[in-house]
This record gives structure tokens, C-alpha cells and sequence, in this order.
């Protein structure tokens, strides 16, 4: 029996697997996870919850399936990407880390694009508050006593790993978005930390994304009920864990997350990179690929947000929404820009607040739904044209993340995008499954693992009828932008 755990570290919350031979979910585990905004444009956690909340998770798997657990040969780790965690000389967090929804640092994006005009051509993008280097430089200006005492920079899945071990590492996906590491080699660039500030002798060293970076400790194995030894895999950013537990492994795979943020992510064998429509490519996890990822940066975000306002929980809003589009009455929804935390591809308008036009006395809380799920239908479809434009192909679509759910939401992607749009089983927990596939590879399977296909159990059509009242509003929507 080979049994594997894949964890991804979302925004919004934590999801464990445990799997059998790659396919069969024995149990899952998961947790919300809280974001600080101690002002407009903020967005922080605390590193220890993230910790805290991954161990309580194993504790849930140990209860749930004790025997497998002991079984277990495999960890994995995917993590939201592009936050800035800096730790002391213990490898102690000296301030919450700041998140990849980030706005503070928009002035520090000039800086470095002053400095290395070329950056978006040699990092995974062009200069954006959300990426990690641009908040270093602000930190330097706003926080110097904490930075003077800085030796560690951490990414999310990387100080779970650390605290999992007791090895710091990184690998190569995630560590794209610091824009401290030159994407086409894949190696740290003293130029580029010369840019922000930051000294390359306090960056972990980078390790194959499948490659074992460390063995859970002993305390941790008798405390999960496992015999050991447990390898725990470098892993991979969110969006590359998805992407993999997706299928999304050779070029011209799209597979579009739908998450916190929603994510258009085109596998490419070579370094495509788009920065002038701030697109982000890094490295992907398979072998001598690249994933270009255009982004929505609140997607299921602003839905939450309706929901926050409305006082209905997504599910409901969701029945809502369906109901509106079920009678025809789209054209009487308002129009939405989920840019409530900055719009990223296209525009690269970090600054930007969120939109909603055409309110009028009739709008229920079902309209603002149908709106939201629509704008970011809209923009998922700027985003694809956007990357298709730089060279990459998005052959076949396959949809994942916590907003399939909706089928309403399917639909309108699938028409906005005008092609078909496939679901894996569990597409909820895409990214633990790929994190588990390189926890699997980590532990001994061969590297060609990776690619076996998954198959595809439904697809989403795009709709006629929609399509023409949709394009009309797509209109409508341009005008919002500008
Ligand atoms: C990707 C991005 C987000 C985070 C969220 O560029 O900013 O998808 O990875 O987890």
C-alpha cells in the first residue's frame, strides 16, 4: 500500500488528503484560515497559525484513518505564493507575513523597475505589490529594525515544511514569484537581490519540486502515529499543485483555479513571459516546463464578499444567482469588476478598487452574485487572451477549486472563454492531490509519475443563447475598466 499526504495552504483555508496509490482519497482534513487587514490595501497572517492549523489537520487524519496513517512514506506541501515572510537568526518569525493581496507596496514597483528595467524579461513578472521583492523594499523604509534582524525569507509552504523538518528550502515554482531568482535558470540572481535590497546568503537553498528537502521529525512521527521514515517533498506553489493535481502537465493544459483568487495557469515548455500585461510565468512542477498564470485577484474573494454584505452564505447566493439566470433576467444584473484587491492581468492596476455598475432598486442579492461570477468570467477570458498572446496555447480547459461547485459559475466561464471546460473527480482539492503526487515521487516513485493523465469525469459546454447576452455585457464591462 503507498500512502501519501498532500497539503495545500490556501488564503482562505487549510485542505489535507491522505491518499492511497495516488488516486483513492482515504480521509481529508481542513480549516479555515483568517487574513488580517489592519489597513485598506493590507493583507497579513500570522505564520504560526499556518503551522498550528497543518498539525491539527494530521491530528484529524491520525483520528480518522490511524491505520493508513502509519503507512504513510509521503508529504507534500502547496502553499499560496508570493507572500514576504522574513525570520530572524532562530528561523523565527519577526512580523506576520505579508500576502500575495498585498497593495502596500506600490511605490517600491517603480523603484525596481527603475533599477532592472528588464526585470518582467528575466523574473516571473513585472514589478507588482503582490510579489515579494517589492514588499521587501518596503519593509527596509518602514520597518528597519525588523529587517536589520532578517536572515531567513520564507515562502507559506516553505516555513510549514521548515517547522514539519527542520530544513529550510525552496524549489523552484514558488521561489519565481520573489523576483530574487532568475526564471529561466532557475538559480538566484545578485542582481536581482541587489535590487530589493536583499542579501542572497539569507535564501534557502533550491531543491527539485519532487526532490525529498527534508524527513518529518521524529517528535512529529509518533505524534501523527506514523512509523516512518516520512519524506516530505519540496512542493509547489498553489497554483502549480493545482495545475499538476489537474492533469496540467504538458503544453497547451489550462487549468483555470477558482479559488480565493482565480488563476488561468498554461503549461509551456518554454519561458513565455508577458509582463507588459502583467502575467506571471515561473517554473512549473514537472520537469523542464513553465506555467504562465494570468489572475483574477479576488474571484471566489468577492463572492465571499457579497456574502459578507448580504448576510447569505455562498451556497445560497449561488441558488440565487441560478434562480436570476433561470427567468432571463441577466440584463437586469449590475456589472462587476472583482478587482476589490487590484486588478493584475491584464491591466496591471494594483491601485484599483472594485467596481459595480447599473444599480437600480430591483437588485437582490441574487443579481450582485450573478454579477460577480459573471465579471469574473470576464476577466478569466482577458486573462487567456492575454496569454495565448505572448505564445501559449490553451488547448484543452479543465476548471478546479472550491467555485466548480457552482454550476452556474462553470457555464458562464465556459461560454465567456467559448470552449469547453473540463472537471476532475474532486476537482475541490486539485491542489492537494498534486501536492500528494509529489509527495508520491519524493518517496521513491519515478519522476514520470508526475505526468499520468487524469481523467476527465464532466464536461461544461459553452451556451449559445448566453453568449450573445454575455457579449453585449462584456462590452459594457470594457467601458468599467476605463
Ligand atoms: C498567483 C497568486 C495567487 C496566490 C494565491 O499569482 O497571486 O493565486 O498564489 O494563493
Amino acid at each position: 500500500m503507498a500512502v501519501h499526504i498532500g497539503i495545500d495552504l490556501g488564503t482562505s483555508g487549510i485542505k489535507a488528503v491522505l491518499v492511497e496509490n495516488l488516486t483513492q482519497v482515504i480521509s481529508t482534513a481542513s480549516l479555515p484560515m483568517a487574513t488580517s487587514r489592519p489597513h485598506v490595501g493590507w493583507s497579513e497572517q500570522e505564520p504560526d497559525d499556518w503551522v498550528s492549523a497543518v498539525f491539527t489537520c494530521l491530528d484529524m487524519l491520525k483520528i480518522q484513518s490511524p491505520q493508513q496513517m502509519a503507512a504513510v512514506r509521503g508529504i507534500g506541501l502547496s502553499g499560496q505564493m508570493l507572500a514576504a515572510l522574513i525570520l530572524d537568526k532562530d528561523l523565527r518569525p519577526l512580523r506576520p507575513a505579508i500576502l500575495w493581496n498585498d497593495q502596500r507596496a506600490i511605490a517600491e514597483c517603480h523603484t525596481l523597475l527603475a533599477r532592472v528595467p528588464d526585470i518582467g524579461f528575466r523574473t516571473n513578472g513585472t514589478p507588482d505589490p503582490g510579489l515579494t521583492a517589492a514588499k521587501l523594499l518596503w519593509l527596509a523604509q518602514h520597518e528597519p529594525g525588523a529587517m536589520s534582524q532578517a536572515r531567513m525569507l520564507m515562502l507559506t509552504k516553505d516555513y510549514v515544511r521548515l517547522a514539519l523538518t527542520g530544513d529550510a528550502a525552496t524549489e523552484a515554482s514558488d521561489a519565481g514569484g520573489t523576483q530574487l531568482l532568475d526564471c529561466r535558470s532557475g538559480r538566484w540572481d545578485d542582481a536581482l537581490c541587489a535590487a530589493a535590497g536583499w542579501d542572497p546568503a539569507y535564501l534557502p537553498p533550491i531543491v527539485a519540486s519532487w526532490d525529498a528537502a527534508g524527513q518529518l521529525r521524529p517528535a512529529l512521527l509518533s505524534r501523527f502515529g506514523m512509523t516512518g521514515p516520512v519524506w516530505v517533498a519540496a512542493g509547489a506553489g498553489d497554483n502549480m499543485g493545482s495545475t499538476l493535481g489537474a492533469g496540467g502537465t504538458r503544453p497547451g493544459d489550462a487549468v483555470l483555479t477558482l479559488g480565493t483568487s482565480g488563476v488561468a495557469c498554461l503549461v509551456d515548455y518554454a519561458f513565455h513571459p508577458g509582463p507588459d500585461k502583467a502575467i506571471l510565468t515561473s517554473a512549473h512542477v514537472v520537469p523542464n516546463a513553465f506555467l504562465s498564470m494570468g489572475v483574477v485577484m479576488s474571484a471566489t474573494a468577492s463572492l465571499d464578499w457579497v456574502g459578507l454584505l448580504t448576510g447569505q452564505e455562498p451556497a445560497r447566493l449561488n441558488e440565487q444567482a441560478q434562480a436570476i439566470f433561470d427567468t432571463g433576467k441577466i440584463t437586469e444584473c449590475p456589472l462587476f469588476l472583482p478587482s476589490l484587491t487590484g486588478i493584475r492581468t491584464p491591466l496591471n492596476r494594483p491601485q484599483m478598487t472594485g467596481r459595480m455598475a447599473g444599480l437600480h432598486p430591483g437588485v437582490s442579492a441574487g443579481s450582485l452574485a450573478y454579477s460577480t461570477m459573471e465579471g469574473v468570467a470576464f476577466q478569466f477570458a482577458d486573462c487567456v487572451a492575454a496569454q495565448n498572446a505572448t505564445g501559449v496555447a490553451a488547448n484543452s480547459v479543465t476548471l478546479v477549486g472550491g467555485g466548480t461547485r457552482s454550476d452556474l459559475w462553470l457555464r458562464l466561464i465556459s461560454t465567456a472563454l467559448n470552449c469547453e471546460v473540463g472537471l476532475v473527480s474532486r476537482s475541490e482539492s486539485a491542489g492537494p492531490m498534486g501536492a500528494a503526487r509529489l509527495a508520491a515521487v519524493a518517496a521513491g516513485a519515478p519522476i514520470s509519475t508526475l505526468c499520468e493523465r487524469i481523467t476527465i469525469v464532466r464536461t461544461v459546454e459553452p451556451d449559445p443563447v448566453l453568449a450573445v447576452a454575455m457579449a453585449d455585457r462584456k462590452a459594457e464591462f470594457d467601458r468599467l475598466i476605463w
